[in-house]
């Protein structure tokens, strides 16, 4: 097991720099992912720790040893890619051993350890088999038996789940981090998907554009994005976000949307009149109101999904979801009457940057 430290890592290709410095501290035992949108420089940043790609600056380190010139098998890691080819004319205990097979490792020695990750896998009936005779989990399965078997310091994975049918998908995540409780390995694990960084992560990384978004545990994220890019990314259906400026009406501080719809603040909000900026409300932070009390909005569509009821409104000429955890008898075009729940308001400025209490209010002023 071992501590990763990423600090101010720069790649280019050639004049084309895909990641712009990103630091991050990864803890031993720690389970981390990297997400972001496709093109953001996931997979690079990973295949940088694996050593599978040059470090045009900064430096990585393992173990408290910095690995930018270290070849990948001096590096103590393993790495389960979205296409892990296993070998088709090898038995599924041959597929997991071939790595110590080319380590020299002994025949007792290969035993011992394929044995230990096909129990720890749920493989051991399986060993016999040919990778053809295995069902998409099952062959991903023994793809991380490969890895397993190695005993690295570091798990890395990239979007090891995309091959899989939906509901397998679900059951694999549950079986890596099983494996992660068992194993305690530190795990660096790249996916676009924002429903496995939430169940998954320990901590999550947000990239974008080759940057660090945000780094925090997924409800920190959930609760306290620090951009209008992160309160978008994580949650689904996501964060609304409505443009407009601050005001206040009555001495208190009020938002109006573009529209010149009146939502509320909390009594702290920041004071700024004619301020622009965005107000951003989770769908869940949603209770209904008597008419003509809270915000109007208009029903365009109702989706009832057994547990929960989605509705997609229109507030002014700006579009927001609602989940409400019930049944709901409502019909499109009607206007049904919203309150937020203010405590949960989450305010941007007009370059998407959160605004929180004083600081903040400084940092308008002087811009
Ligand atoms: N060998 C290469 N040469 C030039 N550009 C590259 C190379 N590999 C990746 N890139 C560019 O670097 C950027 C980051 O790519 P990367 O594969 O890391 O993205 P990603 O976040 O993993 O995306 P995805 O979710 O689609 O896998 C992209 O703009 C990509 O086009
Ligand atoms: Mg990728």
């Amino acid at each position: 097991m071992a501590t990763v430290t990423i600090d101010k890592v720069r790649k280019a290709y050639g004049a084309v720099e895909v990641l712009h410095g990103v630091s991050a501290d990864i803890a031993d035992g720690e389970f981390v992912v990297l997400v972001g949108p496709s093109g953001c420089g996931k997979s690079t940043l990973l295949r940088m720790i694996a050593g599978l790609e040059d470090i045009t600056g900064g430096t990585i380190g393992i173990g408290g040893r910095v690995v930018n010139n270290l070849p990948p098998k001096e590096r103590d890691i393993s790495m389960v890619f979205q296409n892990y080819a296993l070998y088709p004319h090898m038995t599924v205990a041959e597929n997991m051993a071939f790595s110590l097979t080319l380590a020299g490792a002994s025949r007792e020695e290969k035993q011992k350890r394929v044995a230990h990750a096909a129990q720890i896998l749920g493989l051991t009936d399986l060993l016999g088999r040919y990778p053809r005779q295995l069902s998409g989990g099952q062959r991903q399965r023994v793809a991380m038996g490969r890895s397993i078997v190695r005993n690295p310091q570091v798990f890395l994975f990239d979007e090891p789940l995309s091959n899989l049918d939906a509901k397998l998908r679900v059951a694999m995540r549950a079986e890596i981090k099983g494996l992660h409780r068992r194993l305690a390995t530190t795990t660096i694990y790249v996916t676009h998907d924002q429903v496995e960084a939430m169940t998954m992560a320990d901590r999550i990384v947000v990239m974008n554009g080759g940057h660090i978004e945000q780094i925090g545990r997924p409800l920190e994220l959930y609760d306290n994005p620090h951009s209008t890019f992160v309160a978008a990314f994580i949650g689904s259906p996501a964060m609304n976000l409505l443009n407009g400026c601050f005001d206040t009406a009555g001495g208190q501080p009020v938002f109006k949307t573009n529209d010149g719809i009146v939502l509320p603040l909390p009594g702290n909000a920041p004071k700024l009149v004619g301020v622009e900026g965005v107000y951003g409300i989770r769908p869940e932070y949603f209770t209904f109101s008597p008419a003509n009390v809270g915000i109007p909005a208009r029903v365009v569509v109702v989706e009832p999904l057994g547990s929960e009821t989605h509705i997609t409104a229109t507030v002014g000429g700006q579009t927001i979801v609602t989940v409400f955890h019930d049944r709901l008898d409502i019909e499109p075009e009607e206007t049904i009457w919203l309150q937020p729940r203010t405590e949960r308001i989450c305010l941007f400025d007009a370059g998407g940057r959160r605004l929180t209490g004083k600081a903040a209010e400084r940092n308008l002023e002087h811009s």
